[in-house]
């Protein structure tokens, strides 16, 4: 097939590894594009220097290609149409419309659906004003959640026991968007957070297999939220039956939903929980793979992405037989740059990515990468690798992933020592 994947991050770059390795594992091999991608991607696919939030430019690229599918990996450029564009110029496209995306582009909107369809979440207040945002986290309690209503990159959300920072935090939201300003308050939701990414059609929900994501900076959940610093698969602590009850009471209602309304959900459900003492409760929605999740995802799925992910597009995933998967355990560290999240520094020289996947079960995805002028490789953004290692179990896979993260050479960067430690240590308990 040709397939043409957008985005430039390490969620792209996974998406571009696993539809490369269908031809080693004894596919016919696809033709690989990226849009516009990076210097990780563009050993296994061809580059187009396309913006990604442009529809129209992407959509042309695609008919040019004469693309068989086209994959919209981030947010951004779903919210803003790129794949409404691509299906209306004929091209099959692996991501949900504008409207669909909704369910990530807009936390009152995620809300508002999960309330109609039933969905397990945290009691919420969509607040306009800030004495409303005091009401709000008054009836709630400590510790305070406070969520822009927008897409802000990871930064929308304080979780916090200050009631000021809290407050300001809302303030803050609620004057970057003037007039439009909305916030969600919400009840505190305890307990061990789970990403699911349910493939979907607008019709029917494939699961994948659970991840854990760590999102704060430092060792301990110490520090402030990020992207995501690593992750792992699988989650030998999560209860028996946790996927069905996610399929049956969240993501299957919720695609119902949106097809009700007449917006059908198609591309990738993904369902962040808590599994927290009072039951399952659906932490947000985003509309495409998780990042830094599905790169450990993607090294278990034995089944070629190519043909569910253009099942999903056509609306066929009721007649796909059902995904297999390793049971190899899968760690991602995440690489980070000098200074993220706050203010990540660039063009600091990468070395040791050939010796790390030199290393047996270990590979290296791109996210924050350049070219500089002279070809050397330097460090683009604050997320600059992922180092996959995967074992026979997590003790095995942390040892690969961080023997990779030893061999990589960059500047004052920093990364998290106990990605999937507790879980190794049988130390994660629902409460
Ligand atoms: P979100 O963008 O909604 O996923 O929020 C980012 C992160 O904030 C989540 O992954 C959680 O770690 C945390 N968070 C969000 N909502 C809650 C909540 N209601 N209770 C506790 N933590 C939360
Ligand atoms: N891993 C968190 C996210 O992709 O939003």
């Amino acid at each position: 097939m040709k397939i043409l994947v957008v985005g430039n991050g390490a969620r792209e770059h996974a998406i571009v590894h696993a539809l490369a390795s269908e031809s080693s594992a004894g596919g016919a091999p696809h033709e690989l594009h990226a849009a516009p991608g990076n210097p990780g991607m563009a050993r296994q696919a061809t580059l187009h220097a396309v913006d990604a939030v442009d529809g129209a430019a992407v959509a042309t690229l695609a008919a040019d290609l004469g693309a068989d599918l086209v994959v919209v990996g981030p947010e951004a450029p779903l919210v803003a149409g790129v794949a409404d564009a691509v299906r209306d110029a004929g091209v099959p496209v692996f991501g949900p419309s504008a409207e669909a995306a909704r369910l990530e582009g807009s936390k009152a909107f995620a809300k508002e659906v999960m309330a109609a369809a039933n969905v397990p979440t945290a009691m919420a207040r969509v607040c306009t004003t800030v004495d409303e945002v005091a009401d709000a986290l008054d009836a709630f309690g400590a510790p305070h959640v406070v969520k822009d209503d927008g897409l802000a990159a990871g930064k929308g959300v304080v979780v916090t026991s200050d009631r000021a920072e809290a407050l300001a935090h809302a303030e803050a939201a609620l004057a970057a968007r003037g007039a439009d300003g909305v916030v969600v308050v919400e009840e505190y939701l305890d307990g061990p957070e789970v990403s699911l990414f349910c493939l979907c059609d607008g019709t029917t929900v494939v699961p994948m297999v659970p991840a854990q994501d760590f999102k704060r900076v430092a060792d301990d959940d110490a520090g402030p939220n990020t992207g995501g610093m690593g992750a792992y698969t699988p989650l030998d602590w999560a209860p028996q039956g946790l996927v069905g009850e996610v399929v049956d009471r969240i993501a299957q209602p919720t695609v119902d939903e949106m097809a009700r309304r007449g917006t059908p959900f198609s591309g990738v459900l993904y369902v962040g929980l808590a599994l927290t003492s009072r039951g399952t409760r659906v932490v947000e929605f985003n509309a495409r793979f998780g990042d830094p999740e599905i790169q450990a995802v993607l090294t278990r799925l034995d089944t070629p992405l190519s043909g569910v992910m253009l099942a999903a597009a056509r609306g066929e995933l009721a007649e796909q037989p059902p995904l297999h998967w390793s049971d190899d355990a899968v760690v991602n560290v995440v690489v980070a740059s000098h200074g993220y999240p706050q203010g990540p520094r660039s063009g600091d020289a990468i070395t040791g990515i050939d010796d790390a996947e030199g290393l047996a079960d270990v590979h290296v995805l791109h996210a924050g990468t350049a070219l500089a002028d002279d070809g050397t490789l330097v460090s683009a953004g604050g997320r600059v690798l992922s180092v996959v290692g995967r074992g026979a179990d997590l003790a095995a896979a942390r040892a690969a992933s961080y023997a990779g993260v030893a061999r990589i050479g960059l500047a004052d960067s920093h990364h998290r020592t106990d990605i999937a430690l507790k879980a190794e240590r049988g130390e994660v308990a629902v409460p």
